[in-house]
């Protein structure tokens, strides 16, 4: 897939008129946008030492311009397999390619985004920053990994950036009248990551049908006085909090005793509650495993949680060694599934719980069980809106919208179709919505079912095309369907139709783009280079936009 380009960010880099202070490019690989919203920090950051930056996405960035930048920085992150996020793929590729251009002359520096609970942590970056010193660049300072709890790691790399001779050097003077904050994806409604507004639960619902190997909940969400406000497209940052069943064992088998207080973040609190709301006490690292004094290798443990290591060699620390064994916990962010439009105050979610046995011992999603389990009506929960960089309903209220999203890849689909029903009863001219679903049994796990009936009948969802994986002999997909119906959905896009993918990465992305490309080929009759081409154009036009994970 070719990258979804910010072309608008780049645009307006280019537009600035002689930024203040000595140049600098600065440029992010991102998909969710946390990348994103580093880079502009960091463009701040640059302006208070002497530097007046571009900033853009990497495949916003004209590759052959390499040649005239003097000092670059990169945020990247890591997405799927260790690849790179959509907007940094064609950058990448010329980076990588054979006639690569010698680089002796550039000075720069990579901050590489990642998990280390996965295999190829911080690969993207990393691929980027190798490749760079091969050609000859040189380094202003060492990369910096950042975990997901990422904040001190990237406070720490911008600071030796800063110190650095290098750019110590290079600044210019300090710019006077600096113009105010521009839009850096934060706090929405006063609301942020660290600061997220506790929202009461209103309901959880069970979607699937008895007898299902699924578990889909509905959860409605009260936003009411908040300030907090979405458009579809958005997602919602959620604050879990883990198991107490889980936090007890784990107290038990180190022996600690639960209201011995810890130090965290500067704060004091008792171990328990840290354990339950502040600590990720699933995941399972090499450092954890380190700092708890066990000697075993990550790999031996390989998809192990945090209990198995715990259970198996029952490691005594006192608090304050666990806590600072174990990351912090995270915010999960879900596609939001509704509009405000029709659920005026209030935010739904469709998430699918995780639950699974592992070493014959059950297993469940941190944020997905919290939701199922632990948060009926009245419950409250930390939430934040994240405003999705690259996703949104097109404004063009005629343009043909095709979706793409089996299982709860739904969820942004109900939103933009709920959209386009409130719009159209505001009196809009609204065009056609066709919508890929799928999932293993139309019987138990046809998500929405009603709703969308009801929007077939009143013409807010002009075609539903239902792909289920488990009723027949055969497994059939969504993008099975999308090559039967190759000669329509070509003309949807030829009559200037929007493509929207949601769903899992791993494998349904990938071969829902693969579909694309061989139905473009086949309807348009274009060549490798003829499809490249027009995917190209797509991209640019925001036509083609996808939310995967
Ligand atoms: P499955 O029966 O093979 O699991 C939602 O999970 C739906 O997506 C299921 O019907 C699942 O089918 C299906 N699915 C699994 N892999 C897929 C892929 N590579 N492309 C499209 N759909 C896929």
């Amino acid at each position: 897939l070719s990258g979804l380009v910010s072309v608008k960010n780049a645009q307006a880099a280019a537009a600035q008129p002689d930024a203040p202070g000595a140049p600098m490019t600065i440029l992010y690989g991102s998909q969710s946008g946390n990348s994103e919203a580093l880079a502009k920090q960091l463009r701040k950051k640059a302006r208070t030492q002497g530097f007046g930056p571009d900033v853009a996405a990497l495949d916003s960035f004209d590759f052959d311009e390499i040649a005239n930048i003097k000092h670059l920085l990169i945020i990247c992150s890591t997405f799927g397999e260790g690849d790179p996020p959509d907007n940094a793929m064609k950058f990448t590729a010329k980076l990588m390619a054979d006639d690569a251009p010698d680089l002796a002359h550039l000075e720069y520096s990579v901050c590489s985004m990642g998990d280390r609970s996965y295999t190829h942590f911080c690969k993207a970056g990393n691929d980027i920053d190798d490749r760079l010193s091969e050609l000859g660049a040189t380094r202003i300072a060492d990369r910096v990994e950042c975990d997901v709890a990422y904040e001190d790691d990237y406070a720490g790399w911008t600071e030796s950036l800063f110190a650095s001779q290098t750019l110590i050097d290079a600044a210019g003077d300090l710019p006077v009248g600096l113009e105010e904050d521009e839009d850096d994806g934060h706090a929405v409604g006063g609301w942020d990551k660290n600061n997220p507004y506790f929202a009461p639960v209103l309901h959880v619902e069970n979607l699937n049908g008895e007898g299902s190997s699924k578990e889909v909940n509905h959860v409605e969400i009260l936003l009411s006085g908040s300030g907090l406000e979405y458009e579809v497209g958005d997602a919602l940052g959620l604050w879990p909090s883990n198991d107490p069943i889980l936090v007890e064992e784990i107290l038990a088998l180190t022996g600690i005793t639960g209201t011995n207080r810890i130090l965290l973040k500067g704060e004091t609190c008792p171990i328990r509650l840290a354990l339950q709301a502040k600590l990720d006490v699933v995941t399972l690292t090499q450092s954890t495993l380190d700092a708890l004094g066990i000697e075993g290798s990550v790999e031996d443990v390989k998809g192990l949680h945090l209990i198995d290591a715990l259970r198996k060699w029952e490691p005594q620390v006192p608090a304050q060694g666990l806590a600072d064994a174990l990351r912090p916990l995270q915010p999960r962010l879900y596609s939001i599934a509704s509009s405000p439009k029709a659920h005026p105050g209030e935010v739904h979610l469709t998430v699918g719980a995780v639950r699974y046995k592992l070493e014959g011992s059950d297993r469940k999603g941190v944020a997905s069980t919290f939701l199922a389990d632990r948060c009926g009506f009245g419950g409250r929960v930390g939430v934040y809106v994240h405003k999705a960089p690259h996703f949104h309903l097109t404004d063009n209220d005629t343009a043909p919208v095709i979706m793409c999203g089996p299982g709860t890849g739904i969820a942004p689909f109900r939103a933009f179709l709920e959209e386009r029903q409130a719009r159209k009863a505001a009196g809009a001219e609204v065009g056609e919505s066709w919508l890929f679903f799928g999932d293993q049994h139309e019987a138990t796990d046809f998500l929405y079912r009603e709703q969308l009936a009801e929007m077939q009948a009143d013409g807010t969802l002009s075609k539903l095309s239902l792909a289920w994986s488990r009723d027949g002999d055969e497994k059939v997909y969504v993008q099975d369907l999308m090559r039967k119906n190759a000669a329509e959905v070509f003309a949807w896009f030829e009559n200037g139709g929007h493509f929207y993918i949601c769903g899992d990465a791993s494998r349904m992305a990938g071969d829902v783009d693969k579909a694309l490309r061989d139905i473009i080929a086949e309807q348009g009759q274009f060549d490798e280079a003829g499809v490249q081409a027009y995917m190209d154009k797509l991209v640019d036009e925001h036509r083609y936009q996808r939310d995967v994970y």
